[in-house]
């Protein structure tokens, strides 16, 4: 493992931090992002849901309800496991994807992403190997890396992980001494591959997991975001040693900081005393938000309007994708979530594009953020889940063109466009990660 800090010497701190600080690294796109935020840039970036949609005024009644009726309860600390009353109610959303569960193996966290952390914090010591699917979570990449842990990504295709390879990866990995704790994969309208592992596949790769004696942990924050069909059986569904991460950030409001983890009886205790250790209690005054909010509201018919939404979002974003990039751009067709992932034609470097993207006002996130090992070069993921459909259109187009003056470029001088080195690892900044 690397010693070699990458602070800087003016500040005072720098030889008093820990090791696990140096996973830790600000995007060096974030400047970038900065000025992505300026109206005039059409940002198909940052993967922030659009909640604008929301009956603002039934919530605030709701809210106003419930502060003046259970005041003292809702603002209060609470159990470090969260409140019995959301986790009765998670019960609901869940069966949506065919899970059965018990309340009691239920542990609330401040989003999904620190499930995925508590999960890190109990699993994995310095130098284990976490498995993951190629691209992978940007944010997930972060928590791992912070807690010291090596990266490794197994193929996948369009179905999503190639269970051969992820057997010939355990053997290989356990041959070399390592100690492989879990796989981590986003089955559902991937982040930031917008694919969706076919049901045979998951059923293959949990078996292989077993198999080789590896967790499964599912993040499945944009199941229930189908816009083709209803939603598919969690992996969850078929097997209850799976560890699920849940949110409510997509389907109803990120702003609460609400998920869950559902993990067998065992990993459930330890992740409460993680739990308790990291915040006493994860937010009890969201947490009652959120449980009377499922109560009250028309929550199924929220995640209808919702798919309503994104899916002429994702449909500007495809038509115009066909309509205007050049030959030998590729890209994924999500039948859920917010993402679509391109593929550049060799020897376009992503990163290298990005100021000429920003310049032509539109901006992306390059693919190597979705990696470990400096793979995705030639990837962009787009989001097509913030801007109105027309904007999505007009973004398409800047990048097209942006595109198509890179290989101008390449024909010209017959060369690949060239980026300086290392310009980031992944990070976990929220332009970024959501
Ligand atoms: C795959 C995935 N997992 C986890 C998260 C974290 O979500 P939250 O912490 O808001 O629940 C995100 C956010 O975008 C995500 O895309």
């Amino acid at each position: 493992m690397s010693t070699q800090r990458h602070d800087t010497r003016l500040d005072r701190f720098v030889d008093s931090y820990a090791d696990r600080t140096n996973g830790m690294r600000a995007s060096a796109v974030r400047a970038l992002f900065a000025v992505a935020n300026r109206p005039e840039i059409v940002s198909l970036a940052g993967g922030m849901p659009n909640i604008k949609d929301l009956a603002l005024d039934v919530i605030a009644d709701n809210m106003a309800r419930l502060i003046r009726d259970h005041g003292a309860q809702i603002m209060q600390y609470g159990s470090g496991q969260g409140e019995l009353r959301i986790r009765e109610k998670i019960l609901d959303v869940m069966a949506l994807e065919g899970i059965t569960a018990h309340p009691d193996d239920i542990v609330i966290t401040a989003g999904s992403q620190q499930g995925l952390d508590l999960v890190t914090r109990v699993f994995c010591d310095p130098g284990d190997v976490i498995l993951a699917e190629s691209p992978s979570y940007v944010g997930a990449l972060g928590t791992f890396l912070s807690y010291q842990t090596e990266v490794v990504h197994v193929a996948s295709d369009d179905e999503g992980i190639d269970p051969a390879a992820l057997r010939d990866t355990i053997v290989r990995l356990k041959s070399e001494g390592k100690r492989v704790k879990f796989l981590y994969t986003i089955p559902n309208f991937s982040n930031p591959s917008g694919l969706t592992q076919s049901q045979a596949r998951r059923r293959e790769v949990v078996d292989v997991c077993n198999a080789g004696d590896v967790m499964v942990v599912e993040d499945n924050p944009y199941g229930l975001l189908t816009l083709e069909g209803e939603p598919q059986p969690a992996m969850r569904a078929t097997d209850p040693d799976v560890i699920y991460l849940g949110s409510f950030s997509k389907i109803f409001a990120p702003g609460f900081r609400v998920g869950w983890v559902l993990a067998p009886h065992g990993v459930r205790e330890k992740l409460v005393l993680a739990q308790e250790s990291a915040t006493l209690c994860p937010p009890v005054f969201s947490q009652f938000a959120i449980a009377d909010y499922l109560e009250h509201y028309d929550w199924r018919g929220q995640i209808v309007t919702y798919r309503h939404m994104y899916r002429g979002r994702r449909d500007a974003m495809l038509e115009e994708l066909s309509e205007r990039m050049p030959h030998g751009v590729s890209w994924t067709h999500p039948a859920g979530g917010f993402f679509v992932w391109l593929t550049l034609p060799d020897g376009l470097d992503a990163q290298a594009m990005l100021p000429r993207g920003v310049n032509a006002r539109v901006a992306y996130v390059p693919g190597a953020a979705f990696y470990a090992d400096g793979q995705g070069s030639n990837n962009i993921r787009l989001s097509f889940c913030f801007p109105p459909a027309d904007r999505i259109r007009e973004g398409v187009q800047r990048l097209a063109s942006v595109i198509e003056g890179e290989l101008e470029v390449q024909e010209i001088f017959g060369t690949r466009t060239t980026r300086p080195s290392r310009l980031h690892g992944p990070s976990v900044s929220p332009d970024l990660a959501s």
